[in-house]
């Protein structure tokens, strides 16, 4: 599947349009609807968010719930245009550091920074949920899940111990009531973290530095479910699966480091100690007793459960502003606000999650067919058979 995404922040609306998307998928328009809005929660959040109530216009490639391997186009209007139709707006000269603003108007030859700032704006992230709903939808028939959680704000990291065992390779909240509680847990947190003591200290760090006019960044675990072996490639750089999941997560704004499995510890630990011994039983297969490789070895999926971490900076609109340049005047200035997020942390997990989800229905694609879902169970059924009886 190719996805592009049109639209500006304060525009009519956003638009993603799906090319190569499987024919043959039921496609639940709630579901989508409901990672919209995931996407739209977390303490932390501007008031934009109050404004906005995302829902998805399919306009193509669907007859009757299912879809047909045409194009699939699809709108999410901007409640807040209509604010901002008439705005008249002096134009803004004092860039942000940490945002697209200074670079964007030289690069573009442009005068006012608004016209940065419409399209490096988040709120594109939007198509991008939408985008990664359908790609969910896809992956759901093949019981693989993506999932996350924040791990860390600020300087406040969540205590992970009381739920290390419910997390694994085969974690299906549809089928398992233990993973759906872990996942309500998750889905009830006004920060989607699953430990209570740390969710209520991280509110009130946000609280603090919210009343300081300053912002937070923070770190999110993504993971992704039930995988065949062999998704991705070492055969050519490209194809790597790691090398392809960096990128689609780097590429959201404000992500700065994209971690796999032991993640930071991978450079201080032994070879012995690092690498993810080889078990086989007749019934699991070939397994492993560690995950420190997060699921991928030699850009392919080995079967375990993908595990990442992504580093998030701090939001860089900030109420206090920071020491800046007017483009017009070339004097010293304080940088552009206006409402912001305090903490958009929660919300990278939902937006990471669609980046995954996108990046493993192009390699279930690629592996097990193109066109059609009942082709590409048969083949992935096929080869399940395969593995099974080597
Ligand atoms: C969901 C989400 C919401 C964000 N909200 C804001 C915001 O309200 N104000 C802001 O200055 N930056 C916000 N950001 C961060 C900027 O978009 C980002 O820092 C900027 O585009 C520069 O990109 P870079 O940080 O990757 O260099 C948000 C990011 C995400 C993913």
């Amino acid at each position: 599947m190719i996805f592009l995404t049109a639209g500006e922040s304060h525009g009519e609306a956003l638009s993603v349009i799906l090319s190569e998307y499987p024919a043959g998928v039921n496609i639940d328009i709630e579901f989508i609807n409901r990672e919209l809005f995931r996407r739209q929660l977390g303490y932390g959040r501007g008031s934009r968010m109050q404004i906005e109530a995302d829902q998805v216009k399919i306009l193509s490639g669907i007859k009757d719930n299912i879809t047909t391997g045409a194009p699939i186009a699809c709108l999410i209007y901007n409640n807040d245009f209509k604010n901002w139709v008439d705005k008249k707006q002096e134009p803004i000269t004092n860039p942000r550091p940490g945002h697209a603003d200074l670079s964007g108007l030289l690069k573009y030859h442009l005068s006012n920074i608004r016209d940065v700032i419409e399209r490096s704006s988040a709120r594109e992230t939007a198509a991008r949920v939408a985008a990664g709903a359908f790609a969910k939808l896809f992956l759901k028939n093949f019981d693989i899940f993506t999932f996350s959680f924040v791990e860390q704000i600020g300087n406040i990291k969540i205590n992970q111990n009381s739920f290390k065992n419910i997390i694994n390779k085969n974690f299906n909240h549809f089928k398992n009531k233990k993973d759906l509680e872990f996942i309500n847990r998750i889905e009830n947190s006004p920060i989607r973290c699953p430990d209570k003591d740390a969710e209520s200290k991280i509110i009130d760090l946000i609280n603090q530095v919210s009343q300081k006019g300053d912002t937070l960044g923070g770190a999110v675990k993504i993971f992704a479910s039930g995988l065949p072996i062999g998704l991705g490639s070492y055969t050519q750089w490209d194809l790597r699966l790691d090398a392809i999941i960096a990128k689609s997560l780097i590429s959201i704004p404000s992500v700065k480091a994209v971690l796999f499995g032991a993640g930071e510890r991978s450079a201080e630990l032994l070879g012995s100690e690092f690498h993810d011994e080889i078990f086989y039983e007749r019934q699991k297969g070939f397994y492993r007793k560690t995950n420190n490789a997060g699921g991928i070895e030699g850009g392919m999926t080995n079967g375990e459960l993908i595990e990442i971490k992504i580093l998030v900076k701090p939001i860089p609109t900030t109420m206090k502003g920071l020491q800046t340049i007017d483009i017009k005047t070339k004097h010293k200035s304080k940088s552009f606000k206006e409402r912001s997020d305090i903490c958009a942390v929660p919300s990278i997990g939902v937006i990471a999650e669609a980046m995954l989800a996108i990046d493993l229905l192009n390699q279930m694609q690629k592996k097990f067919g193109m066109d059609n879902l009942e082709e590409i169970t048969k083949n992935f059924n096929n080869y399940k058979k395969y593995i099974n009886n080597i």
